[in-house]
């Protein structure tokens, strides 16, 4: 389809034509929250709280245009009626069983959907426990090397693609240890003899990612792992056209922390400490609970602030702040977390004051309407001749704590400045005028 409103470029965006496949790798609580969800919401009995793609709208034209379309009306996307599920895991229980277990919805509501539940059955997973410390998976693939379970998960992708016209993964699966880049990462000729010689270096998400992306199929990080935030991975992403974007959904505390500290620093209001922790007593607790799970999260926790004060630039303010993160697995609050933050500041003359947020939130119910996002909107970026050829998504930095940007290139962390980002970008590639907010023309 090729669009020519006026002003912008003539781009060019494939409709959404039949159904779009969701490959979830993991289907603990988020992928089930967000499966029984898009479910429920089809049935007409809940509404897609959360998710910009089935709610927001977009401003067109000038304020006094009074235009402003809902954006899946603006940008064509997948319809929630042909989205069709499956996914791997290492236990054998079926979305029904996965959701029930994980206790994040109502037993009522898990229950008037089970007849449609039970029919997603996850197929054999890619495990090896020595990535996931507290996990003991008994439903995994077995294969001589690396190399031939890279195999059987794009023989999975393939079979899974005659079904259905487009296909997406994303990984809601669980946290992995921190690993670090190392030569086998730097190039596909070198991640596929890392395969066949069983790399230590190559945990089981990038065996998924490998997959996907060598099958042309986009990939979302729900994690924190090293997974598509490598060399390796961004070759393979443009060669195939297969959009990739950041890691780690932003949904508790670090959405609130991307909130709070461009508020600080749009004031010029100095910080000396930032201390957070939580409460969680699901089974990502359990995980993060675990040193070596833990530092990956603590990672990609920690960066937001620094990108975001800048203290090379604002060295009085914010050039000693003392930054904490702590996650406490604690079973009897499941699913609701609860997150609490301790801010330091300082204002005029250094006069010291403090800002305490209690967030009584409930993770799943958070990072749901991210993953419908991050899945339609990578689908998107797919049909879209532009960006499909880039790789790296920016724009979806939105939704991430570790936003992927191209090598050289800082990221963004501020919500509001990725907000502005993905609306442009949809503006763009539709071909509309992007907004700047000067609005100097409503005074000439
Ligand atoms: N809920 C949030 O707000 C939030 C925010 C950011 C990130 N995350 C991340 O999302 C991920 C999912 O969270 P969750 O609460 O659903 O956890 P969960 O433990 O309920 O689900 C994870 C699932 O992944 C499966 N799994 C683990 N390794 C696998 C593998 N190699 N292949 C296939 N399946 C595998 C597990 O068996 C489990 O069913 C976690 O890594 C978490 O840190 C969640």
């Amino acid at each position: 389809m090729a669009n020519e409103q006026q002003g912008g470029p003539k781009t060019a965006v494939a409709p959404a034509q039949g159904k779009l496949g969701v490959m979830v790798v993991g289907l603990g609580a988020v992928a089930t929250t967000f499966i029984a969800g898009v479910e429920a919401v089809r049935r007409g009995i809940a509404k897609p709280i959360g998710s910009l793609t089935q709610m927001g709208t977009i401003r067109l034209g000038k304020r006094t245009d009074n235009k402003s379309p809902l954006i899946r009306e603006f940008v064509p996307l997948a319809k929630l009626d042909d989205l069709v599920f499956t996914g791997w895991d290492i236990f054998e229980d079926n979305v029904y069983e996965s959701a029930a277990h994980a206790k994040v919805l109502d037993k009522d509501l898990v229950e008037q959907l089970k007849p449609y539940l039970e029919t997603i059955k996850p197929l054999p997973a890619v495990f090896d426990q020595y990535y996931v410390k507290r996990l003991h998976g008994t439903h995994v693939k077995k294969g001589k090397n690396k190399r031939d379970l890279a195999d059987q998960v794009r023989a999975d992708i393939q079979a899974f693609k005659k079904t259905v016209d487009r296909v997406v993964m994303i990984w809601c699966g669980s946290t992995e240890i921190f690993l670090e880049p190392t030569a086998v990462h730097q190039s596909i000729e070198a991640f596929e003899k890392g395969l066949e010689a069983n790399d230590i270096g190559i945990a089981p998400s990038q065996i998924y990612a490998y997959a996907a992306l060598s099958e042309g199929v986009p990939f979302a990080n729900g994690a924190p792992n090293l997974t598509v935030d490598l060399p390796v991975m961004i070759e393979l992403s443009k060669k195939n056209a297969a959009p990739i974007c950041g890691k780690d959904f932003k949904t508790g505390q670090t959405f609130m922390k991307t909130v709070l500290a461009p508020a600080f620093k749009a004031r010029l209001l100095g910080v000396s400490g930032w201390y957070s922790t939580n409460i969680l007593g699901n089974r990502d607790g359990e995980v993060l609970d675990d040193p070596e799970s833990f530092k990956t999260k603590e990672e990609s926790k920690l960066g937001s602030l620094e990108y975001i004060f800048q203290p090379e630039l604002y060295p009085d303010l914010y050039a000693n702040i003392f930054h904490k993160v702590r996650i406490n697995y604690y079973p009897p609050r499941g699913d609701n977390k609860e997150g609490w933050d301790n801010i330091d500041i300082f204002g005029w003359l250094g006069y010291p004051m403090q800002i305490k947020v209690d967030f009584l939130c409930r993770d799943s119910i958070l990072a749901a309407p991210i993953a419908l996002d991050l899945v339609l909107f990578l689908d998107l970026a797919k049909r879209s001749t532009e960006l499909r050829s880039i790789g790296i998504q920016e724009w979806l930095s939105f939704y991430l704590k570790s936003p992927q940007t191209r090598e050289g290139l800082y990221p963004e962390h501020d919500l509001f400045i990725q907000s502005m980002k993905l609306k442009n970008t949809l503006r763009h590639i539709m071909g509309a005028d992007l907004i700047t907010h000067l609005g100097l023309e409503y005074y000439d």
